[in-house]
């Protein structure tokens, strides 16, 4: 494929949406043709997929259930929008993709980070991010920026600090695993400058090319 894919990731209230929103802004002043989505969801069937992910009154939901819901999103979002996008040669950046399920469900949920990672496997293919950055905010001030930022609050959001402190490991296992794709920006610095580091990291991916 021609294009390149960008995906961001981080715990609750690390301030991506901001970061992706200034990072697009700049990519587009610059005559870069970027798209922007974001998971779970992007496209009809996965953003029904995602009502029920998320659902504060889904108690019941199976932990197995939900790497799989998120996997059959992610797996529709790939082939509606980012396939034919990274085709045409657009650069994608992605709001949350596979490393999310492996440090929610996976690591989170206690799944198993390699067992999340093949039924992800399935649904992905050889559509991995060329480039992932990891928005470093530890779980308890990015959950008091949540509430206190009086955003909408999911079914996530609302599991125990242990569960967010154990994806936050998750995602630390994951930059030492794949440390040349993962890059961690500091996300406790102004938005300005996680916003350049962020444009830093991508530029010298784009010089690659
Ligand atoms: P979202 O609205 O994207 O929130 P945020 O602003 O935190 O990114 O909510 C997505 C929630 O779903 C978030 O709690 C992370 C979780 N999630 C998973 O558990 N696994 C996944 O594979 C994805 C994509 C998200």
């Amino acid at each position: 494929m021609k294009g390149i894919f960008i995906t961001f990731e981080g715990p609750e209230g690390s301030g991506k949406t901001s970061v992706i929103k200034a990072v697009e802004q700049a990519l587009k002043q610059r005559g870069v043709d970027v798209l922007v989505t974001r998971e779970p969801g992007g496209v009809a069937i996965s953003e029904q997929i995602r009502h029920i992910l998320l659902d504060v009154d889904k108690k019941e939901m199976d932990a197995r259930t939900e790497a799989l819901l998120f996997a059959a999103s992610r797996r529709q979002h790939v082939i509606e929008v980012i396939n034919p996008a990274l085709e045409a040669g657009k650069i994608v950046v992605c709001d949350r993709f596979v490393d999310s399920s492996l440090a929610y469900q996976g690591h989170g949920r206690s799944l198993g980070i390699d067992e999340v990672y093949r039924i992800n496997r399935f649904a992905i293919d050889d559509t991995i991010p060329d480039l992932t950055l990891f928005i470093d905010v530890p779980p308890k001030i990015g959950l008091n920026r949540v509430f206190a930022n009086g955003r909408h609050v999911d079914r996530l959001d609302l599991e125990s600090m242990a569960f967010h402190e154990k994806v936050y490991e998750g995602y630390r296992f994951l930059l030492a695993r794949f440390p040349e794709r993962i890059r961690a920006i500091d996300g406790t610095a102004p938005l300005e400058r996680v916003v350049e580091c962020a444009l830093a990291l991508i530029d010298t991916r784009l010089d690659k090319e």
